[in-house]
C-alpha cells in the first residue's frame, strides 16, 4: 500500500468512489476557465465517451466531458478537479483493448483530441514535436514528405493519436525491427494532478540528467498525469517494404521459420502471423483470397536496399520449416493489400461471434510454438473459437476469443480461457500485455506480474505523482 491516507485503489473503475463535487459546481468552474463548445454535458454525448474499444469492460458514467485547446485550459481542468477531488479519466481517439480509457462514474473525461497540432518537423534533429490528439497516421504521413519515418504503427493507426500510443506504449507491426513507441519519446510535457506544468527528458540525441521520467510516463495509462505536448525520434525513411506470404500445414512449422528467421540474423521489417481462424474471418469480411486451407500464415518484409534477396533467403527458411507455399508481393501495392489482411485481423475476428476478447500475451520468441499449442489446447478445453494473430517476429500474440456476449455461459468460458492463456504466457516466461496495456481488463493480472513488492513500489510512485488518486482510478492497480 502506498500512503494510506487515502481510499484503496483498488475500487473498481465504474464505481469510483471519490467525494462527488455537485455536478452542477464542478460545470461552473470548468466552464470559468475553457470555452463554452469544450464543455459537453448533454448526458446522450457524454455517454458517448463512456467506453474504449474494450466495450465488455466495465465503464462508468462521466458527469461532463472537456475538451481543451491549450495548456493552460488542461492546467485548469487540473487545477478545478484538485480542487474538488473529481477524478479525470484522460482520453484518445478511445482505440484502445483493455478499458484503461473507460469512464468512471461522476469523473472529467479529458479528451486530448483537439489537441492535434504538428508544432514542429526537425530533419537535422530528426524529431518531431507534436500535441497528444494528433493522429498517427497524420504524424507518419507529415514527417515523410521530410523523407522521414515515424516507425510505431499499431492496427489502429488511421484513427489512434500519439497521446493514447504514448498512454499505453503502443506497438504494431514495424516493432520487430523498430521497437515500440517507448523508444520514440524523447521528452515529454506533463500537466500534473495540481495542474503544474512539468517538462520531462529532452530534444538532443543523448542526455541521462537525472531519473528518467519520459519512460516512466510511457504505458502509465493517463494515471500519472496529462502529456500535453511530446518530442518524438524520427528515423530516416527507409525503401519500400516488400512482403513474402508463405503458408503452413501448422502453426508449429510456422513458429519454427520464425526461429531459424531470427536465429540466421535476419532482420525483417515485419513478421506476422495469421493462424486459419483468423485468415477465414478476414476473407469473410473483406475477400481478401487469403489461402483458407492452409492452417498458418507468415507474413515477413523487408525494407533493405535490395528487399528481394533478403526475402529469397527467408523463403529458403521457410520452407526448410515445412512452408507448403513461399509467395512474394509482386511490388508494394500487393505488398499493402497483405498488410491490410493483417490489420483487419481484429475486425474480422468480431465478426465470428459479435464479442471478443483480445489477449496480448508476448512470450520470447523462442516460446512462441509452446504458446500457440497452449492456445489451441486452452480453445479446446472451453469449447471455444480462438483465433490467432501476433507479431510473431516478437512474440507478441493477440489469441481473440471470440464469444456472444448476449450468452452467459459463453461469456464466463471466454473469461475463463482469456485469464488462462495470461497464466500460460507467465509460465512461459513472458508478460501479460506486450502493448495494449492493462486497464480494467488485466489488473488483476498486472499484480501477478509484478509480485507484492513491484506493485508496492508501483504505486508508492502513483501517489507522488497524484496523492488523491484522481487520475484515471480504477485502472492498472
Ligand atoms: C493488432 C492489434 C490488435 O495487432 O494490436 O492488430
Ligand atoms: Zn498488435
Amino acid at each position: 500500500m502506498s500512503s494510506g491516507t487515502h481510499s484503496t485503489p483498488d475500487t473498481p473503475a465504474g464505481n469510483v468512489a471519490a467525494d462527488p463535487a455537485d455536478p452542477a459546481t464542478l460545470v461552473d468552474r470548468l466552464r470559468a476557465g475553457l470555452p463554452a463548445e469544450a464543455v459537453l454535458t448533454d448526458p446522450d454525448i457524454t455517454a458517448s465517451y463512456a467506453n474504449d474499444m474494450a466495450s465488455f469492460c466495465e465503464a462508468g458514467t462521466p458527469a461532463v466531458v472537456v475538451l481543451p485547446r491549450t495548456v493552460e485550459q488542461v492546467q485548469h481542468v487540473m487545477r478545478t478537479a484538485t480542487e474538488l477531488r473529481v477524478p479525470v479519466v484522460p482520453q484518445g481517439a478511445r482505440t484502445g483493448l483493455s478499458g484503461a480509457a473507460n469512464a468512471s462514474d461522476g469523473c472529467v473525461v479529458l479528451s486530448l483530441v483537439k489537441m492535434d497540432r504538428i508544432i514542429e518537423i526537425s530533419p537535422v534533429d530528426r524529431i518531431a514535436v507534436v500535441e497528444p490528439g494528433v493522429v498517427n497516421a497524420t504524424l507518419s504521413r507529415a514527417v515523410g514528405e521530410h523523407g522521414l519515418y515515424y516507425p510505431p504503427d499499431p492496427s489502429s493507426w488511421e484513427t489512434c493519436t500519439i497521446g493514447g500510443n504514448i498512454g499505453t506504449a503502443s506497438g504494431g507491426l514495424c516493432c520487430v525491427k523498430y521497437g515500440v513507441t517507448a523508444e520514440y519519446v524523447l521528452g515529454l510535457d506533463v500537466v500534473l494532478a495540481d495542474g503544474r506544468l512539468m517538462s520531462t527528458g529532452r530534444r538532443t540525441a543523448k542526455g541521462v540528467a537525472g531519473y528518467d521520467l519520459t519512460r516512466l510516463f510511457v504505458g502509465s495509462e493517463g494515471s500519472l498525469g496529462i502529456v500535453v505536448r511530446a518530442i518524438l525520434a524520427l528515423k530516416p525513411q527507409p525503401p519500400q517494404q516488400l512482403v513474402l506470404a508463405a503458408e503452413f500445414g501448422s502453426a508449429a512449422e510456422a513458429c519454427d521459420a520464425v526461429c531459424r528467421i531470427m536465429e540466421g540474423g535476419h532482420v525483417p521489417s515485419l513478421l506476422e502471423l495469421m493462424d486459419r481462424t483468423t485468415i477465414r474471418a478476414v476473407n469473410a469480411l473483406a475477400q481478401m483470397g487469403l489461402p483458407e486451407t492452409t492452417e498458418a500464415l507468415l507474413l515477413a518484409a523487408f525494407d533493405t536496399p535490395d528487399p528481394a534477396a533478403d526475402l529469397a533467403a527467408v523463403g529458403a527458411l521457410c520452407e526448410a520449416a515445412g512452408a507448403t507455399q513461399v509467395v512474394p508481393a509482386e511490388d508494394a501495392a500487393e505488398s499493402e493489400l497483405l498488410l491490410q489482411a493483417r490489420r483487419l485481423s481484429l475486425t474480422a475476428l468480431e465478426g465470428v461471434k459479435g464479442t471478443t476478447m483480445i489477449d496480448d500475451v508476448c512470450v520470447p520468441r523462442s516460446r512462441l510454438g509452446d504458446m500457440l499449442e497452449g492456445v489451441e489446447r486452452i480453445a479446446e478445453k472451453y469449447s471455444l473459437t480462438i483465433g490467432v494473430c501476433a507479431h510473431a517476429g516478437d512474440g507478441n500474440t493477440h489469441p481473440t476469443v471470440c464469444f456472444d456476449a448476449a450468452d452467459p455461459d459463453e461469456s464466463r468460458r471466454a473469461r475463463e480461457s482469456f485469464d488462462e492463456i495470461m497464466a500460460l504466457g507467465l509460465e512461459l516466461g513472458g508478460t501479460i500485455t506486450g502493448e495494449h496495456g492493462v486497464g480494467v481488463l488485466k489488473k488483476e493480472w498486472l499484480a501477478r506480474e509484478l509480485g507484492p513488492v513491484g506493485v508496492e513500489m508501483q504505486r508508492a510512485v502513483k501517489a507522488a505523482f497524484d496523492p488523491h488518486h484522481l487520475l484515471n482510478p480504477g485502472k492498472l492497480f
